[in-house]
């Protein structure tokens, strides 16, 4: 099936979050098109499936995209390689003007969760949607902290190791500290720490995702679990296998048994506790992978909003 739309983007990277998300945008209704399937391994599974679909492919890298007849159309380049080679690749195509949505945890440009802050974000050149990690825990420490405040938020992802490539792997301190600061900057909370676990288990778990948010003070649990729960039914919007395991947990520390928390001493507060599960649609990588998801949903919502955003304003 080729694609629709008629807003012209490449994909650098086709690995599995790559090869994902051209599969979503090609069987999606527009407005975005991909225009060119850009990979370095001439022999990956990721431009074999493009050519299949109809998509022009390069091996050839960035150099090769921008030799591209059709690359003076493409308004937006998706990078999905990893940390390292997006910083080259910025480096190679900021010049030329093209917009870049970075799918790995580079973070040269501003941060984006599309549910919390896109936008604001939309006129960035180059956007940094996070991680998978980031993009499943950051929207519900924002909605905790819509509503008190988060003095400390604490998140573990865990993925099957099957779903993360060479390109994840390399990016692993960046993941950390890309998903950390993010939870502060955009999620709201005061400090923060990310854990990821990538899981060798067989057969292979589905995405999971634990979000401890330390909350200050007397606090409505019945507020909180109505700003979590509206913040999950927004993201499932757009990645429809994003749930809650079981209902948010609550635990009180009082003056008499406070929590004690080595860096900063006695917390007295809240510690709310959410487990959400994230399953794929299987669009590439079988429905355990709901990381894949978590990121290309995230990333092609962004994309559509701008391509809309861009077309409208085209219009005037
Ligand atoms: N796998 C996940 O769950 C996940 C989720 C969110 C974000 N990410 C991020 O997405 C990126 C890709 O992860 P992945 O698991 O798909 O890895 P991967 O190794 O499967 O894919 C990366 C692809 O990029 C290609 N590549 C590497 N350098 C290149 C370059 N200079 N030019 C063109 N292509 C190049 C590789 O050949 C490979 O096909 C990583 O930065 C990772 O942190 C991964």
């Amino acid at each position: 099936m080729s694609a629709q739309g008629v807003w012209p983007v490449a994909i650098i990277g086709s690995g599995n979050i790559g090869t994902d998300l051209m599969i979503k945008i090609c069987r999606s209704d527009g407005p975005l098109h991909v225009a060119a399937m850009v990979g370095i391994d001439p022999a990956s599974d990721g431009l074999a499936r493009a050519e299949r679909m109809g998509v022009p492919t390069t091996a050839a890298g960035v150099d090769g995209l921008m030799h591209m007849p059709q690359f003076g159309d493409i308004k937006l380049v998706f990078d999905a390689t990893s940390a390292g080679a997006h910083r080259a690749n910025w480096t190679a195509l900021e010049p030329s003007g093209v917009r870049m949505v970075d799918l790995t945890p580079a973070a040269i440009g501003p941060y984006c969760v599309p549910v919390v802050n896109l936008t604001e974000r939309l006129a960035e050149p180059n956007l940094n949607m996070v991680t998978c990690g980031g993009q499943a825990t950051v929207p519900i420490v924002s909605a905790v902290s819509q509503v008190g405040i988060v003095s400390y938020a604490e998140i573990v992802s865990s993925i099957s190791a099957r779903s993360a490539g060479p390109g994840t792997r390399a990016s692993i301190d960046e993941f950390i500290e890309t998903t950390t600061a993010a939870l502060q900057s955009v999620g709201g909370a005061q400090r923060s720490k990310a854990v990821m676990i990538i899981n060798p288990a067989d057969p292979p778990v589905l995405m999971r995702n634990t979000i401890y948010c330390l909350v200050d003070g007397d606090i409505d649990h019945s507020v909180i679990e109505e700003s979590v729960s509206d913040m999950i039914a927004r993201v499932s919007h757009y990645v429809p296998g994003y749930r809650l395991k079981q209902d948010v947990q609550f635990e009180t520390f009082s003056s008499n048994g406070p929590l004690y928390i080595p860096e900063t001493g006695k917390f007295i507060g809240t510690r709310v506790t959410v487990m959400l599960e994230v399953t794929g649609a299987a669009h590439y990588l079988p429905a355990y992978a709901g990381n894949l998801d978590i990121m290309t949903s995230a990333s092609k919502a962004t994309a559509e909003r701008i391509a809309i955003t861009e077309m409208v304003g085209a219009q005037r």
